[in-house]
């Protein structure tokens, strides 16, 4: 049985929230080797110590995760990365001094006490320090770095709320902290720092932009562009943040989306599109989502995976999403809509 904690004190300081009941309980509970389930900043995650294999095999079993893809560790304090990476460059330095905590994560070659199931075997760990004051709090109590990733089922949409969680993992893990909706929508940014040129192996929170802004010219993983190359974030490589229902990117005008749907209403199918405020009534479909303002696009992001899974919820059969530009915050958009539609871009 899955216990629910809502907190909702959000002008609680971390030290006032380190000692709240409810994260005291979840923190001793992760150090007996419990599943948590928490809010972050960018989507939810599911946690267990990192130093527990046990507890660590449960996160794949809970979440259905294959386990050649490997987790993030989520850190309370700076400094406990040099507990974890054998080697933190400057640049990654330089990085963690401008980002965190907040939705960056960086890819180091790992010490060898490592649990060998948090990395999939390879030889590089992933580590971040979030920003929401709940998940501080939670991993500055536990004293533990905490692997977790997103708290969904395996090929969801990750989770921007307290409810998606609990629709998905209810009864397969111990504690969900309740914090209401994540903030940024879309998860953080993973950088691969083991070489000598960094590499964006996914696009999120923190845009490229940013990141030349400190350490100058970032590569992108070429997995990432073309879909003949295997990605180098395992998980990258999965259909991903899928609603059910078949989606495609539409390119192009609202009168070719509007064509793709009125034809797969002819061949009797149930249809939805994936617009924004500024174009909601420009549609005719029997499920019309507006995702945000074009005009805004973090406010895309922060609503896009909620939108993703209302498809679900309400039934539709076949979507069809209007496509954004590659760059800035909508670089991550797009790089989710794509998984969604497991590369259907038309
Ligand atoms: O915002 C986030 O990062 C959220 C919150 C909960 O922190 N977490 C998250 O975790 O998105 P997850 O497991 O859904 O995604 C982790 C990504 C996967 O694509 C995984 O393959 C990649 O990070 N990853 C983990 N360790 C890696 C490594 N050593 N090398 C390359 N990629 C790695
Ligand atoms: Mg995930």
């Amino acid at each position: 049985e899955t216990k629910r904690y809502i907190i909702d004190d959000i002008n609680l300081s971390i030290e006032q929230l380190r000692r709240k009941i409810e994260i005291t309980e979840a923190a001793s509970r992760l150090r007996a080797g419990d599943l948590v389930a928490f809010p972050t900043e960018t989507v939810y995650g599911l946690g267990a110590v990192v130093t527990s294999e046990e507890a660590i095999a449960r996160i794949f079993e809970a979440k259905g995760r294959p386990s050649d893809n490997p987790l993030i560790i989520h850190i309370g304090k700076k400094e406990q990365i040099y507990e974890w990476a054998q080697l933190v460059s400057k640049q990654a330095e330089r990085l963690i001094d401008a980002f965190w905590p907040g939705p960056l994560t960086l890819v180091l070659p790992h010490r060898d006490h490592i649990a060998k199931n948090v990395t999939a075997g390879l030889p590089t760990v992933a580590i971040r320090m979030p920003a929401h004051p709940i998940a501080l709090a939670l991993l500055q109590e536990t004293g533990i770095p905490v692997a977790a990733p997103s708290a969904n089922r395996s090929g969801k949409p990750s989770p921007t709320s307290a409810s998606h969680v609990w629709d998905d993992l209810q009864g397969r893990i111990d504690i969900l902290l309740d914090g209401g909706r994540s903030g940024i929508g879309v998860e953080s940014t993973v950088i691969d720092m083991t070489g000598e040129v960094p590499v964006l192996l996914r696009p999120g929170g923190i845009t490229l932009a940013q990141l030349e802004g400190v350490v100058g010219k970032v590569e992108t993983d070429p997995g990432l562009i073309n879909d003949s190359q295997t990605p180098r974030s395992p998980g990258m490589k999965y259909r991903h943040y899928a609603p059910s229902g078949e989606m495609t990117i539409v390119s192009g005008n609202g009168e070719f989306l509007q064509d793709l749907v009125d034809q797969a209403r002819a061949e009797g199918k149930k249809t939805g599109i994936l617009t924004t405020s500024e174009n909601v009534d420009k549609y005719r479909a029997d499920v019309i989502i507006p995702c945000g303002d074009r005009k805004e696009p973090v406010t895309v992001a922060k609503h896009l995976y909620a939108s993703l899974r209302q498809f679900d919820d309400r039934g539709v059969e076949v979507i069809f999403a209007e496509s954004f530009p590659e760059t800035g915050v909508f670089h991550s958009v797009m790089n989710r809509l794509r998984k969604a539609a497991n590369g259907k871009i038309v």
